[in-house]
């Protein structure tokens, strides 16, 4: 995995709203990353804060968030950083997301045809397009050096910041000499941020600056280039028009005149064509999008309200919407949740289809478990607003660590009996008041003292898993994961090698 590239990067995303009865903490110091061509699963309880980081990477979070810290990282730029408009850009475009409830993020009084032709109309200029393109990968390159740049620079600061606000409440029961001595280190603590600050840039400048100078050649090739071409397609135009209006001229007949003019408006429709994409290739293009997620006649489909799909349909239909933008990442929030099980099979499939014919990275929210095997390269388990464990998929499934994660794999139902085998005991933590410590201890047998004390930092397991449990600590006692989850993994690789 070390060696793919990491299209998007999440780093100690704290989020918290701020409602009536206190602040809920509902995201609390979140990393992960993904990689090209992957699927991520989030997989926790209800609440656990599985959609507050989606929609913090989409940017739609409700008014009364506060994002209290951390950064989320896409083709170099910090997405909660950038200015609104480029983060329109981003949203839906680069980005797509698809929700749990179809429903509600289509328009239910517009036609589905103008719904997927939509986002292609609006970013339809065709020169711009091509522009962005050409100079794409020189900008990410130089934009992701300074961005790394300025997340140390940030990070210094939050940590300097945290130091003096943490010396000046102390101030108050300090003596004289204890305080001079106090504002001394302040002061000191400021002027290694300015040395830090000089440092890093210094660090990185030389780069940065090469990588601009590479940049500026590009961006003038790519003018060059989109001007030629919109020279060329022009001077043709305007020479076929000419032709055009001497035949015009020439023809003797009405009939050959409305031929010729039909003539000329096919070129003005071509023209345009090869400037802007077209109402009538954006309906080409959607009718494409609707084929390719599995609806039958889409030229009829194209002209119904969502009220007449079925709710299959419309997840599909969704689907099409996030595709016609052709992201490069697709999050999916739960979004078979509401469908029947045999539906949901095939919208699972669908995605992963999708996935693997457009090489799109995915990150797949579900509370379910099953939904996990068909899908995930890779595992996150989130418990109370933070990341407990993570892997790949084999070794979330086969060598859980976490008491959180075995408490998931004992209430997958069973697959003859559908039935769960084991309810995770307890109710899931008030998040205004989250609990000390490792928060799942309050509801796991396996706690002991110090997860009702300490946060457990991550352990490592191998290179590519990692679980937040004191159970991992070398002075913890052994302790094996419950029967019923061996029992299960034990069955499942019998099964696998008898296959
Ligand atoms: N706008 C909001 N105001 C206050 N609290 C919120 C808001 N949105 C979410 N929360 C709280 O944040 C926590 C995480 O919510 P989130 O929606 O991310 O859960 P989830 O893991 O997606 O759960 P589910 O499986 O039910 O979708 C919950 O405690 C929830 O009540
Ligand atoms: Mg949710």
């Amino acid at each position: 995995m070390a060696d793919r590239e990491k299209v998007l990067s999440v780093n100690n995303l704290v989020v918290n709203f701020k409602t009536d009865n206190g602040i809920v903490q509902a995201v609390r110091d979140v990393s992960f990353d993904l990689y090209q061509g992957e699927t991520l699963c989030i997989v926790g309880e209800s609440g656990s804060g599985k959609s507050v980081t989606s929609k913090a990477i989409m940017g739609i979070l409700s008014n009364n968030a506060i994002i209290a810290g951390g950064n989320i990282i896409y083709r170099g730029e910090n997405l909660l950083e950038v200015s609104e408009e480029e983060f329109y850009k981003i949203r839906g475009h680069k980005i797509g997301m698809i929700f749990q409830d179809p429903l509600s993020s289509l328009n239910p009084i517009v036609k589905i045809g103008k719904q997927i032709t939509e986002a292609t109309l609006i970013n339809n200029d065709k020169l711009k397009l091509m522009y962005s393109d050409i100079i794409s990968d020189d900008l990410i390159r130089y934009k992701n050096t300074l961005a790394k740049m300025n997340i140390e620079i940030n990070t210094e600061k939050k940590s300097i910041d945290a130091f003096v606000a943490d010396c000046k409440a102390k101030a108050f029961k300090m003596t004289k000499e204890e305080k001079a001595a106090n504002e001394k280190l302040i002061k000191e603590k400021k002027a290694g941020y300015k040395d830090f600050v000089k440092q890093t840039k210094a660090k990185y400048m030389d780069k940065a600056k090469e990588l601009k100078a590479v940049l500026d050649v590009t961006e003038k090739k790519a003018k060059k280039q989109v001007a030629e071409y919109k020279a060329e397609v022009t001077k043709a135009h305007k020479k076929t028009e000419a032709e055009l209006k001497r035949k015009l001229k020439a023809a003797s007949t009405k009939e050959e005149r409305e031929a010729v003019k039909a003539e000329i408006a096919a070129e003005e429709e071509a023209f345009e064509g090869k400037l802007k994409i077209t109402k009538a290739e954006a309906k080409k293009r959607a009718l494409e999008i609707m084929r390719e997620v599995g609806i039958a006649e889409p030229e009829r489909r194209y002209n119904q309200y969502p009220f007449e799909f079925s709710g299959g349909m419309r997840q599909r239909i969704v689907i099409a919407i996030a595709l016609t933008a052709s992201p490069e990442i697709l999050i999916c929030d739960e979004p078979t949740t509401a469908l029947d099980v045999t539906i949901q099979a095939q919208i699972l499939e669908l995605i992963n289809r999708i996935k693997a014919e457009r090489n799109l990275s995915c990150i797949f929210i579900t509370h379910d478990l099953g939904v996990v095997a068909n899908m995930a390269d890779r595992v996150a388990v989130m418990y109370a607003g933070k990341i407990v464990e993570y892997g790949t998929a084999d070794e979330i499934f086969y060598d859980p660590r976490h008491p959180y994660t075995w408490a998931l794999l004992s209430s997958i139902p069973d697959v003859d009996s559908k039935e769960r085998l084991e309810a995770i005991p307890g109710t899931p933590p008030n998040m205004i008041y989250p609990p000390k410590g490792d928060a799942f201890a309050l509801r796991s047998k396996y706690a002991m003292n110090i997860d009702f004390r300490e946060q457990p930092p991550y352990f490592k397991v191998s290179d590519t898993h990692y679980a937040a449990t004191w159970l991992l600590d070398p002075k913890a006692p052994k302790v094996e994961m419950p029967k019923i989850v061996s029992e299960r993994i034990r069955i499942s690789l019998e099964e696998d090698s008898n296959e």
